[in-house]
């Protein structure tokens, strides 16, 4: 059984699609141990808590400089144990060491085609002002593995979604989520549960 910590910053609608996932059976041998958010007012934490789920908050506001909450965060994560971090919208920088001891067991969901519209300042909706900015005809989403980049660890799974004339940022982020974030999410959880997942020089096979 996969052990789980879901990290989350905001409406947690990916942390959803996973808890549906594995009530519904797209996801085997996996169970979510803890949700953890940076924003105690995160809707996501409703949802974890509303299922029954372990859900705390761990913000940065409540220590006196970043290395005490790092040390803070990774001793709370390690202290539930979990084979598999998912960050599912989570804001805040990763500390290194956090990074260094999760190597290969840390995965992030980020709302472009890799390497489209990635790396620092690329997040939430702003990812898609860039693509729509840009012109592109098909944008999407790709889970990967976290290492000490941003956005560019070894690519899992991608999903492309189309572009469509007269979209808003709002219209496409939503089209994104629906058509590829909720799938691919829960389906790398599901492929790396059941042992299909693997690294080879920095690239990721997957077992049929
Ligand atoms: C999603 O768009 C995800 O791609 C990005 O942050 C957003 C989180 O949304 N990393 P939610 O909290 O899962 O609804």
């Amino acid at each position: 059984m996969l052990k789980l910590a879901v990290l989350v910053s905001g409406g947690g609608t990916n942390l959803q699609a996973i808890m549906d996932s594995i009530e519904d059976g797209r996801i085997t041998n996996a169970r979510i141990e803890v949700v953890i958010s940076n924003n105690k007012n995160a809707y996501a934490l409703e949802r974890g808590k509303s299922a029954g789920i372990e859900s705390v908050c761990i913000s940065p506001k409540d220590y006196s400089s970043r290395e005490e909450f790092n040390l803070a965060f990774l001793e709370k994560l390690d202290s539930y144990q979990v084979d598999l971090v998912v960050l599912a919208g989570f804001l805040v920088v990763i500390p290194a060491m956090m990074i260094e001891k999760y190597k290969n067991r840390m995965i992030n969901i980020h709302p472009s085609l890799i390497p489209s519209f990635c790396g620092k300042g690329y997040y939430g909706l702003k990812v898609h002002e860039a693509a729509l900015e840009k012109g592109v005809k098909v944008t999407g989403a790709t889970v990967h593995f976290v290492d000490e980049g941003t956005d560019t660890g070894p690519i899992i799974l991608q999903q492309p979604v189309a572009v469509k004339q007269g979209d808003t940022p709002e219209a496409l982020q939503r089209r994104v989520m629906e058509q590829a974030e909720w799938k691919i999410l829960p389906e790398a959880i599901n492929l790396i549960a059941n042992g299909k997942v693997f690294l080879e020089d920095g690239h990721v096979i997957l077992q049929a």
